[in-house]
Order: C-alpha cells, then sequence, then structure tokens
C-alpha cells in the first residue's frame, strides 16, 4: 500500500493527514447469488459490496430469509456466488479450486454457528482439536492448543465433558474454542446467540470483544439481536439482495457509551 505523501513545507497548525486506513482483510464484489427451487431461480444475493478492516467487527442484519446465512457461506467460502469475488490476501477466493478452497478455509476463518454443530460423541477438547487435526497438526500438539483454547473461554475443566454435558452458553464457548483452533484472521458467527439465554448471550459477546481486543481478530455477525449488533463497529443490513449501513442510533436506542 502506498503511503500518504507528507510534505517537509506543510504550513504550522495545517491539519494532519487523515491516516491511510489498513487495508481490508476481506473484499466482497458484486455478489450475486440465486438458488434454483422448483419454482424457478430464487435471487436472494444481487448486488452485494462489503469490506472488512484488520480487528473490525461488522454486524449484518435482516429479516429471515433475506439470505443472511447464505452471504456468511460465501463469504467463508462454503458455498458459491452464482457471481461475484471474494479478495482476501489478493486472491479471488473462488478462483480457486474446492480443495485449494476447503484448505484455504481452515487455515484462515474460524466459524460459529447458531447450533454449534459440535460433534456429540466426542469431548469438548476433542471438538476443539478437530480443525488442528484437519490442518496437519499432531495430536499432541492439537491438545495441547485446545486445552489453552478452552482455558481462554474459560472451560478448562470441562475439556473431558461431551457437549450433551454443557450448557447452550458453554457449548457455544466451545464452538468459539474451535473457530480459534487455527488461529484465523476472520471469525464468522451466524446467530451466535441467537440460542442462548440473556446471561449466556452477554458472556458470548464480551468473549468475542475479547477475541477482538487481544487478538485482533476480525468478526463477521449475523445477528437478529440489535444489542449485539451495536456492540459491532459498523452494521449493515441486508434486504432485497443489497447491503445497506445502518447509521448508528438507527437500530433503535441510543449506541453504546464508548462504542462508534
Ligand atoms: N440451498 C438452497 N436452495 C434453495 N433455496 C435456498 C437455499 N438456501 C437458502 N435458500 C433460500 O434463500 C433465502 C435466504 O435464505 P437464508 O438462509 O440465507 O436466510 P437468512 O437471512 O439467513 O434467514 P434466517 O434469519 O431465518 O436465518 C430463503 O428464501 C431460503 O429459502
Ligand atoms: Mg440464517
Amino acid at each position: 500500500m502506498s503511503s500518504p505523501s507528507i510534505g517537509a513545507e506543510r504550513a504550522v497548525g495545517e491539519r494532519r493527514p487523515e491516516p491511510v486506513p489498513a487495508a481490508p482483510i476481506m473484499r466482497a464484489v458484486g455478489l450475486q447469488k440465486a438458488f434454483r427451487t422448483s419454482r424457478g431461480s430464487l435471487a436472494v444475493l444481487r448486488d452485494v459490496h462489503l469490506e472488512v478492516a484488520p480487528g473490525e467487527c461488522v454486524a449484518i442484519i435482516g429479516a429471515s430469509g433475506a439470505g443472511k446465512s447464505t452471504l456468511l457461506h460465501i463469504l467463508g467460502a462454503l458455498d458459491r456466488p452464482t457471481w461475484g469475488q471474494v479478495w482476501m490476501d489478493g486472491q479471488d477466493l473462488f478462483a480457486q479450486s474446492d480443495a485449494a478452497l476447503a484448505e484455504f478455509r481452515n487455515r484462515t476463518l474460524g466459524f460459529v454457528f447458531q447450533f454449534h454443530h459440535l460433534l456429540g460423541e466426542f469431548t469438548a477438547v476433542e471438538n476443539v482439536m478437530m480443525p488442528g487435526l484437519i490442518s496437519g497438526l499432531r495430536v499432541a500438539q492439537a491438545r495441547a492448543r485446545a486445552l489453552e483454547l478452552l482455558g481462554y473461554v474459560g472451560l478448562e475443566d470441562w475439556a473431558e465433558h461431551r457437549p450433551s454435558e454443557l450448557s447452550g452458553g458453554e457449548q457455544q464457548r466451545v464452538a468459539v474454542a474451535r473457530a480459534l483452533m487455527n488461529s484465523p484472521r476472520l471469525i464468522l458467527a451466524d446467530e451466535p446467540s441467537g440460542n442462548l439465554d440473556l446471561d449466556s448471550a452477554t458472556e458470548l459477546f464480551a468473549l468475542l470483544d475479547r477475541l477482538r481486543q487481544e487478538q485482533g481478530v476480525s468478526l463477521v455477525l449475523v445477528t437478529h439481536d440489535h444489542d449485539l449488533a451495536r456492540r459491532a463497529d459498523r452494521t449493515l443490513r441486508l434486504a432485497e439482495g443489497v447491503v445497506t449501513p445502518v447509521p448508528p442510533g438507527g437500530l433503535g436506542g441510543p449506541p453504546e457509551p464508548g462504542r462508534a
């Protein structure tokens, strides 16, 4: 990236140039997605443009059926768009083969789904280890890192428990730990609090916020929960197949103190 030229002869009192914004970690350009259905083609995404800066938290809201999960799946390379690109690290993700895409996804992205999708027959620590094992870590290494991550999300004492022995909020924290296994730079979360009571949701928000601050991870968060959306740096609304910014205060109620 080129830096701005700063004239040595700048007059005293002249305003410094605005800092150059960091290059986005992800850029989606002109995304379209149509599904073939029994009643013909259903255009869900029509022209979605989106950028996520390093360490930024972007919330996406929108009515049920608006296409939020569809968009998140495309941003996470779990599905291909009908048209358009997603750029990361100077690469157009969808120009790659499925195998290369899967590898990239496992290395760079973390997912947290509404219903955690933990594997019931494995313990918490085994669930967290999984992405590490897939990316080639040895069992002992993966286990050590998974235990560390469970400690980070406050569940070190639950490592050997199966998901059915944990509360919904605890399961979701295991899912966050699993999403962190390969040190992703971007976490995509689809309704992470949709299934949680207020206390567990509040704890989860705090955890996601801590992740951002301590690890510089970027977050894209699909949510129906306006309290959660208000904690994001920016909120976008998906409607009619396009995303538009929601102005601060546009979610009803005042923005949270201390937040943009
Ligand atoms: N694989 C598919 N085949 C056909 N239609 C699909 C498929 N996946 C999603 N759709 C349709 O696309 C639209 C958007 O679905 P999507 O799951 O993205 O909505 P959403 O905004 O996440 O909704 P919710 O808030 O209820 O989770 C819906 O009308 C859905 O029926
Ligand atoms: Mg959805």
